[in-house]
């Protein structure tokens, strides 16, 4: 068994940079579970499958085989052999994602990979689920969250800078549609562990909350 630090937390609190840096500092592999999801979302929106087909979504989880690999320390996505890594950070992924994941088919599918990951390598793995349903018996547990117009704000900054063009409302509106989702559901929803350290970086620098979170940290 690895190491293995579980960081959960709603969209936009930051988790994968934060996870990114502290993997660094700590020698530890990142793991986006997030990524998987999106993964798969990318291969029902291929099929043109609308999130409200569940049946079709989980016939559809039967062709999908999502792996995962490390190119110069970053983690890739496959679908089905295909590289789709720069197709997963779009809205519509994220929302496809959002509420696919809460069929416990989609879920099932991924969990295997996460846990295999966690067993055989010091991973700091993110996620809504990762200290309360996929690594209950991790070492360390974080939940990150920050307030909707702080994460929101962050969103529209990142896009703003990438020359795309938003709304800072809109991207507010579906931060609280996501977390009402990924909170809600039946299978796995978002919560705290019990166990959990909970980390608000509304007021926090980045350097801040990698220290913090470090100091929980052996490595
Ligand atoms: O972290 P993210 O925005 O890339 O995740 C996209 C969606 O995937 C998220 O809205 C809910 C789902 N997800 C999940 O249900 N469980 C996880 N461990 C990770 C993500």
């Amino acid at each position: 068994m690895g190491y293995n630090v579980a960081i959960d937390g709603p969209a936009g609190a930051g988790k994968s940079t934060i996870a990114k840096l502290v993997a660094k500092e700590k020698g530890y592999i990142y793991v986006d579970t997030g990524a998987m999801y999106r993964g798969l979302a990318i291969h029902f929106l291929k099929k043109g499958i609308r999130p409200e087909e569940t049946e079709k979504v989980i016939e559809a989880c039967g062709d999908a085989e999502v792996t995962i690999a490390y190119e110069n320390g970053e983690q890739q996505i496959y679908l089905n052999g295909e590289n789709i890594t720069s197709m997963l950070r779009t809205e519509e992924a994220g929302n496809m994602a959002s509420k696919t994941s809460a069929i416990p088919e989609v879920r099932e599918k991924l969990l295997e990979l996460q846990r295999g990951l966690a067993r055989a390598k010091d991973v700091i793995m993110d996620g809504r689920d990762i200290g309360t349903n996929v690594l209950p018996d991790a070492d360390v547990k974080i939940y990150l969250t920050a307030s909707v117009e702080t994460r929101a704000k962050r969103r529209y900054n990142e896009l703003t800078e990438k020359g795309e063009h938003c709304d800072y409302e809109e991207i507010a509106r579906d931060i609280q549609e996501r977390d009402a989702r990924d909170m809600n559901r039946e299978t796995a929803p978002l919560r705290q562990a019990e166990d959990a350290v909970l980390v608000d970086s509304s007021n926090m620098t980045i350097e801040e909350v990698v220290s913090t979170i470090c100091s929980y940290c052996i490595g």
